[in-house]
Order: C-alpha cells, then sequence, then structure tokens
C-alpha cells in the first residue's frame, strides 16, 4: 500500500530543521559558510544522525563519510532505494542547496515510520559527503563517487586551496575512517533507485508557474586551470610599453570566457571564471602570476566542447600578445547525464497523484544523482528557487514549496520501495 503516507509529510517541521541547520556555519547575513569537512560539517552530520536515530533508524558512516540512515525492508537483501542530498555548503551559500534534499529524504522516512509502511526493499537516507567540495579541492563530490568506485587514491592527496590541507587530512580531521573507503563502494545491482530532490538553483520553474522539475539531464561540465605567468614589477617605475602584467591578460580572458559563452546560445553553454587568484597583491606591484579556474557546462557536449576551444583559442592569443607565459590544464570533466527512464517516470507519476504540477527540464548545476547515476539508476526533482537564486546568501525556497516536493519524494519512494 503505497496510497497516502505523503499525508504524514510536515513542510513546518522541513522548515524548522531548515533554521536549526542554519545555525551551524549560519552567516549575519542569513547565508552559510558550512565549508566540506570543518568541525561545522560535523556539527551539521552528527545531528542529522541524531535526527535520523530520533526515528528509530539504524545509522553509520562509511569510509568516504556519508552517513546513512536506513529503513529496512521485508527482504534485506533485496537492492537499496535511496534517497538524499547534501549538508555541506559553498563559501557564503544559502540554506537549501543539498539540505532541502537531506531534509525531504528524512520527512519521508518519517513519514513512512509514522503511516506504518510497510514495503521491501530497504530505504537509505543519505547524507553525502562533501557534494560542495569544489569550494575547496579539485575533485567533486567524493562522497557520491566513491559510491561508484571513482574517487581514487590521488584524489586524496589534493590540496585545500584555502587551507593546504590534504582532502585525506580533511577527511580525517572529522573523523572519517578512510581504511574503509573501498568498502564505501557500492556494486552494481545494489541500489534499485537513487532519488534526490534539489532546488532548481534557477529561474524556470517560477517563470513557468510549476512546483516541480522532474529532472531528465543533468549538464556535462569541463574545467580548465589556467595560469597566466607575466613578470612582477615596480608600478610607479615600469613604462606601459614594458610590462608583462599577468592580471590584464586575465581580464581579457575573464571577457573572452562570457563571450564565447553567450555567443553558444542553443543549445545554452555556461562558461564562469569563479575563482581566480593572483600574486603579489600590492597596490604598488605589477602582477606577475595569475591563476583561475574555468567552469564551462551544457547539456550537449559538442556544444560546450566548441565553446571550451573557443576559450583556449582566446587564451593562447593572449598570451601571445601579452607576452605572457600560458599553463593550460583540463583538470575535471563529466559528461551530460542522462537519467534513468524508470525513476523520471515514477517521479511525474507522484506528481500526477498529489495533482502538482510539474514539468521536464534539465539541471544545470551538478548533483550527487549524477555521479550516482553512472552505476545506478537515478532520478531527480526540482523545487522552485525565488529569483532563481542559489550559491548565495539570498537563496530561498517557499515552505509550501519544500512540502509539495517532500510529498512526490515519499510518494515516488513508497512506489519504489513498496
Ligand atoms: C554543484 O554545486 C555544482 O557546482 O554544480
Ligand atoms: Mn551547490
Ligand atoms: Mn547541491
Amino acid at each position: 500500500m503505497t496510497n497516502g503516507v505523503e499525508r504524514y509529510v510536515s513542510g513546518a517541521r522541513i522548515a524548522e530543521r531548515v533554521a536549526r541547520l542554519a545555525e551551524i556555519g549560519g552567516l549575519p547575513n542569513g547565508g552559510m559558510n558550512r565549508l566540506p569537512f570543518t568541525p561545522e560539517d560535523r556539527a551539521a552530520r552528527d545531528l542529522f544522525a541524531r535526527w535520523l536515530s530520533d526515528l528509530g533508524l539504524p545509522v553509520r558512516v562509511d569510509g568516504a563519510g556519508n552517513v546513512i540512515g536506513r529503513r529496512e525492508g521485508g527482504d534485506p537483501t533485496a537492492p537499496v532505494v535511496m534517497a538524499g542530498s547534501h549538508l555541506d555548503t559553498q563559501p557564503m551559500g544559502g540554506r537549501f542547496d543539498g539540505i532541502a534534499g537531506v531534509l525531504t529524504a528524512l520527512e519521508a522516512a518519517e513519514a513512512m515510520g509514522a503511516a506504518g509502511f510497510v514495503h521491501r526493499h530497504p530505504v537509505e537516507i543519505v547524507d553525502f559527503a562533501a557534494e560542495e567540495s569544489m569550494g575547496r579541492f579539485d575533485v567533486s563530490m567524493p562522497g557520491s563517487r566513491a559510491m561508484v568506485g571513482a574517487l581514487k587514491s590521488e584524489d586524496l592527496e589534493l590540496r585545500c586551496r584555502l587551507t593546504g590541507e590534504t582532502l585525506r587530512e580533511a577527511m580525517g580531521s572529522i573523523g572519517i575512517d578512510l581504511s574503509r573507503l573501498a568498502a564505501a563502494e557500492r556494486p552494481l545491482g545494489s541500489i534499485k533507485a537513487v532519488v534526490e530532490l534539489h532546488i532548481e538553483q534557477g529561474p524556470h520553474l517560477e517563470e513557468a508557474g510549476k512546483q516541480i522539475g522532474v529532472v531528465t539531464t543533468v549538464a556535462g561540465s569541463v574545467r580548465y586551470h589556467c595560469v597566466l605567468e607575466g613578470q612582477q614589477a615596480h608600478s610607479g617605475a615600469l613604462p606601459m610599453a614594458y610590462r608583462r602584467d599577468a592580471l590584464c591578460g586575465a581580464a581579457e580572458l575573464l571577457l573572452a570566457v562570457e563571450r564565447a559563452a553567450k555567443a553558444q546560445a542553443s543549445p545554452p553553454v555556461v562558461g564562469t571564471v569563479g575563482y581566480m587568484d593572483y600574486e603579489p597583491r600590492s597596490p604598488v606591484i605589477i602582477p606577475g602570476r595569475v591563476r583561475m579556474i574555468i567552469d564551462v557546462r551544457s547539456v550537449d557536449a559538442a556544444a560546450r566542447d566548441a565553446v571550451a576551444a573557443d576559450i583556449e583559442a582566446a587564451a593562447r592569443r593572449i598570451a601571445v600578445a601579452r607576452r605572457l607565459h600560458l599553463e593550460w590544464r583540463l583538470s575535471s570533466g563529466f559528461p551530460p547525464t542522462p537519467l534513468a527512464r524508470a525513476v523520471v517516470d515514477t517521479i511525474t507519476r507522484a506528481c500526477e497523484d498529489l495533482g502538482v504540477s510539474s514539468m521536464p527540464m534539465p539541471s544545470g548545476a551538478g548533483h550527487d544523482a549524477m555521479t550516482l547515476g553512472r552505476r545506478f539508476p537515478a532520478g531527480m526533482l526540482f523545487v522552485p528557487s525565488v529569483g532563481g537564486i542559489s550559491h548565495a546568501p539570498q537563496e530561498l525556497t517557499r515552505t509550501e514549496d519544500l512540502e509539495a516536493g517532500a510529498k512526490v519524494l515519499c510518494r515516488a519512494l513508497c512506489m519504489l520501495a513498496a
């Protein structure tokens, strides 16, 4: 019996938990600074584990740091139905990115308990470790990566851009037992379906007046590490004609990224330089060296790669014209990921059953469900983001939308687990 379990879902309870989590690493401006593998991240993970335990669910932390609560079904050997997202945030991030997915999954488990829902498949509720790892390390989503055997031992030696510690050290600092990393991998066939609810992080649902987006494909990203090296020199003494100013070259490249992405309107491609540092930093020194990370994404790999090629050509032109040395390296790449038809259809059906308005749509952002989708049937549903703003303190999703999303998630999980 899958009908009616979602009646036990409470939007008010989800909102209370959002507020409680926002106390951990919250900023005065309403934003969040709960970077992965920090004491704040640990506190949020511990609180989530306590909430799971309060529901009577056994909790474990795997060797990659994923926090997992399990609601046993009639057949403990049956493949798992998994739901969740992440509790860590970007620097100056928001209160809903990832958190909405973890708390609605928790709410679904709570509703199943309250309804006495009987099911065959085990249901696992997960906080995937460090989905926002890119805010610190040059590897994305180590938690879900490890579940598909894609976290490499060399990834653990990557250094944090902010503190210099390695990923291994950062994970160890919050008590993750990396000696059990290999066991975090889930074998093929062991997961029946992954369902991740997430905030949209863009404007489309609000513009269309729909409450749920059923994600069909997740955009693929490529990231390039670019270093421009010129000659550090005196800002007062060196005439303009003599200069090899690395920061001026970076400024030109920054605009070339924007121009190349904007020129590719359909299918759309987005290009961003969100990280840049330069040295030294003094008002009286011409900058000698700039490092930037260029992020290019699209659901269309060919369009994305064409834009990336234009950007690389611009970087080479600028370097020659300005007599700069250029280092150009592809640091990561993810292909666009179509989500599993069966899971997409189940989410769509759950929306129809509950009379909640929905539309199919792609995801511009990357997610744990995308990583897990490499090996397991995965699906996602989006709830609206006010003004399309995310990865920002102003990030907001209305409680009524969280509640509708939680009900759809709950119903979809019930259908999959029955
Ligand atoms: C995840 O936040 C991403 O950058 O897509
Ligand atoms: Mn994010
Ligand atoms: Mn997220």
